[in-house]
């Protein structure tokens, strides 16, 4: 037997789910036979043209070496400019951190913001690398249960009553996932006042502020007041709105302080993220975004018929979903915790849908429609038979 110690908290994680069940399906694929996957969350679409040219020609003019830790200076410039033009939000550039994606600027906030002892509220269902960062910094997370008939979303009261004098900050996904919730102006207004008053940062995790359908708006929980902008950190990134999810670039805005740690941290990890795709996130939000527009348009059709389709099913409820790209169908009524339905619902009929329990959710599976209409279609002719035949 080895006796190779692991760390005490690194080796309490558990492998993310979401990528298990993703490589489950493309293995069964391989090896020849037919999967309808609901999995993956990342678009199915290509990235942008404009976007993989502006990284070719970095690469051509070569520039190959290393970027300064926090990214390169013209992208945290267009990344300050795309805050204060889109996001009412106002960042110099210098308080821009670019890592290599969102979840690793969530992985370098937590880190560098929490502390052993000190707790960070997880509205739930959340997105499940939340807890295991709160944990892997010492920190304890602490979950505030939404209710599905308040269409999963958290309310003013229960994030108070969630507040100790440990609590050091909540991580506020709007859009969300897994269940593609997004919090109004009005609601997100209570939040923050809840949070100013108690001095508690917000994490705002806004990855999938492009994707929103039946007109919902995004806002940023930071642009409300100056006093919200001091206690909020708002993270963004390119995988989601801009097809991107393998270039791994995401970046945060906050208090001049933590950028300071965050730099000190990801100079001893990751130096920068890479170099010459930084210059197609440049050309990504500078460049034309009318790429936005033909995707938010085939993941509004996909959401539509996916959600008409799950929510018709006997038995299975269903919140719409205003954002992103994910449903979260209620299946408690048959009779099988989350796990077991996803493995048995892949074994009979080849459909890959992620389950419910590791994102606080043990009634609920997560389909993603960040797939073909083709794939929809089929994948959900499966689950219809799959719960037929239950
Ligand atoms: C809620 C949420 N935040 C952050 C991320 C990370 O995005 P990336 O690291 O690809 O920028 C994801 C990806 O699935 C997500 O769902």
């Amino acid at each position: 037997m080895s006796r190779l110690a692991i760390n005490k908290r690194i080796a309490s994680i558990p492998p993310s789910v979401t990528l298990g069940v993703t490589s489950k399906a493309k293995a069964m694929i391989a090896a020849g036979e037919t999967v309808y996957s609901f999995a993956a969350g990342e678009p199915d679409f290509d990235t942008p043209e404009h976007i993989k040219v502006a990284a070719v020609q970095a690469l051509t003019d070569g520039q190959t070496k290393y970027a300064p830790v926090t990214g390169l200076p013209a992208l945290r410039s267009v990344i300050s400019n795309k805050l204060k033009a889109e996001n009412g939000l106002d960042y110099a550039p210098e308080q821009v951190v670019v890592s290599c994606g969102a979840k690793h600027s969530l992985f370098n906030i937590i880190m560098a913001l929490c502390d052993e002892g000190e707790e960070v509220i997880v509205p739930t269902p959340y997105w499940l690398s939340y807890t295991e960062m709160i944990r892997v910094s010492g920190a304890s997370p602490v979950l505030v249960r939404a209710k599905q008939e308040n269409d999963f979303k958290m309310t003013p009261e229960e994030f108070e009553a969630a507040i100790t004098p440990n609590t050091k900050a909540i991580i506020f996904n709007s859009p969300s996932n897994p269940i593609g919730i997004v919090y109004t102006r009005s609601e997100i207004e209570k939040i923050v006042e809840v949070a100013l008053r108690h001095g508690v940062y917000i994490i705002a995790d806004e990855i999938y502020e492009k994707l929103l359908y039946d007109g919902a708006e995004h806002v940023s929980p930071g642009s409300l007041s100056a006093e919200a902008q001091e206690m909020v950190i708002t993270v963004n990134g390119f995988s989601k709105a801009y097809s991107m999810t393998g270039w791994r670039l995401g970046y945060f805005a906050g208090p001049q302080k933590l950028v300071k740690a965050v730099t000190a941290l990801q100079g001893h990890s990751t130096s920068s993220p890479t170099t010459f795709a930084q210059y197609g996130a440049v050309a990504a939000l500078e460049g034309p975004q009318d790429c936005l527009k033909e995707m938010g348009i085939a993941f509004a059709e996909r959401r539509n018929y996916i959600y008409n389709r799950v929510s018709a099913i006997d038995g299975v409820t269903c919140v719409k979903p205003g954002g992103a790209f994910y449903v979260l169908p209620d299946i408690s009524s048959f009779g099988l915790d989350s796990v077991s339905f996803a493995e048995q619902l892949l074994a009979a009929e080849g459909v890959a849908v992620v389950p419910g329990a590791p994102f606080g959710v043990d009634s609920n599976v997560r389909l993603s429609y960040a797939c073909s209409m083709e794939n929809i279609e089929k994948g959900l002719d499966g689950l219809e038979s799959f719960i037929k035949n239950l």
